[in-house]
């Protein structure tokens, strides 16, 4: 993300870097490429193993190793001269892999598992060379906000004579990127951003993070062919209660768990949400009461985690949220204006919300840099 690379540009000698967002690790990696020394929590385990992967420091023979290892399980998929595996429980897996893209990646998979073994820096480097596998030959098409799928005929499998050649472009890829080792050093942390004190045990100079925002995005259903594939879900109940612990979540089952919802009361919350909530939940909207307990669960989440967040910065230490705002039956959230309000609850100052860029044609909707300095206790 171009945003997150600018900001992490303009802090010139080396720092402590602190995403508690981590996503894809885009901030840590940029971070340590950048030469400081960065940490990085997210509540998904898959993102956490794959920015670990990102961030990790390969040594040359492991690479090789890697190379080796990546031929040598290919040869076997193409082969077939492997027992596949069976097929991950993805609900309608037909509308994601033909058949023949399916049986291809079972085998590709079993393959590697048998060269590298679960886990490991080659399996590792393997693992992500695989999951740019498997999203090249689905239908899954990226280029809405959300996931949706290509009309079948143009998936990339059936048009192509060899899935085999695809693996080895990603994993030449993948090997080219582990190369670059970074000069500094990454830590990636499974963990709540609500309890950073719980997960951290050192203190940070700047925070740069682009956190969940309050627009009902799952990032379990986006990443969840990758998951099921690699074994982080194994059924659908498990992917709902992974995104109802996830800020913001609303997928399966966190949608009847917010109907029951009410806020608890403990979290400081801004002086107008009330109205605006009253706004969300008024009598023509349908789901109404629905989304107003969404909003304010978000803001709840938000306060407990910059409440937290205080407590794991050095004294002068400066944080940016790069979040949009939102819209609820043309009742806008604005959540930066919610995240600037916390942090002077919180003792932070110098806060300043800086729009950065629109986010569609909807003229309401933009993005802003959110930051301030914490000033020590
Ligand atoms: C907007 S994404 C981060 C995008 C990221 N900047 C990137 O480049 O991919 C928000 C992330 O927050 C994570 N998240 C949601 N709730 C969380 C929580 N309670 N604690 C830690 N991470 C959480 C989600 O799993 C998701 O990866």
């Amino acid at each position: 993300m171009k945003v997150v690379e600018e900001i992490v540009e303009r802090y010139g000698s080396a720092r402590t870097i602190l995403d508690p967002f981590c996503g894809t690790g885009t901030t840590a990696l940029s971070a340590v490429n950048h030469g400081h020394d960065a940490a990085t929590t997210d509540i998904n385990p898959f993102l956490i193993w794959l920015a670990s992967a990102k961030t990790a420091h390969y040594p040359a023979a492991v690479i090789a190793q890697a190379d080796k290892a990546g031929k040598a399980a290919l040869d076997l998929a193409r082969r077939e001269a492997v027992q596949p595996l069976p097929e991950p429980p993805i609900h309608k897996i037909e509308r994601w892999w033909t058949e023949r893209a399916r049986g291809f990646l079972c085998h590709l998979k079993a393959a590697i598992r048998e060269t590298v073994g679960h886990s490991g820096p080659v399996a590792d480097l393997l693992h992500v060379a695989f999951c740019r596998t498997l999203i090249k030959l689905s239908a899954a098409a990226f280029n809405h906000q959300s996931m949706s799928f290509k009309d079948s005929t143009q998936c990339a499998f059936d048009l192509e004579p060899d899935a085999g050649a695809g693996f080895l472009d990603d994993l030449a890829f993948v090997l080219g990127g582990a190369k670059q080792n970074p000069p500094g050093n990454a830590s990636v942390i499974l963990g709540d951003a609500r309890d950073l004190p719980g997960c951290l045990d050192t203190r940070f100079d700047v925070v740069v993070t682009s956190p969940p925002y309050a627009n009902r995005m799952s990032y379990i259903r986006e990443l969840r062919p990758y998951m099921y594939w690699l074994g982080y879900l194994v059924n659908g109940r498990d992917a709902a209660e992974l995104d109802w612990l996830a800020i913001g979540g609303t997928w399966g089952v966190a949608t009847s768990r917010l109907a029951e919802w009410s806020p608890s009361g403990a979290r400081w919350l801004p002086d107008d949400l009330p109205s605006v909530l009253a706004g969300i939940a008024s009598g023509d909207n349908a789901n109404g009461a629905l989304l107003s307990n969404y909003v304010a669960k978000y803001c709840e989440d938000m306060s407990a985690h910059f409440d937290g967040l205080r407590r794991v910065l050095n004294p002068g230490a400066r944080v940016h949220y790069i979040v949009g705002n939102s819209t609820f039956y043309g009742v806008l959230v604005s959540t930066e204006q919610v995240y600037a309000a916390m942090l002077r609850k919180y003792g932070f100052t110098d806060v300043e919300v800086l729009p950065i860029r629109k986010r569609n044609s909807k003229k309401e909707l933009i993005e802003f840099d959110v930051s301030a300095t914490w000033p020590g206790a």
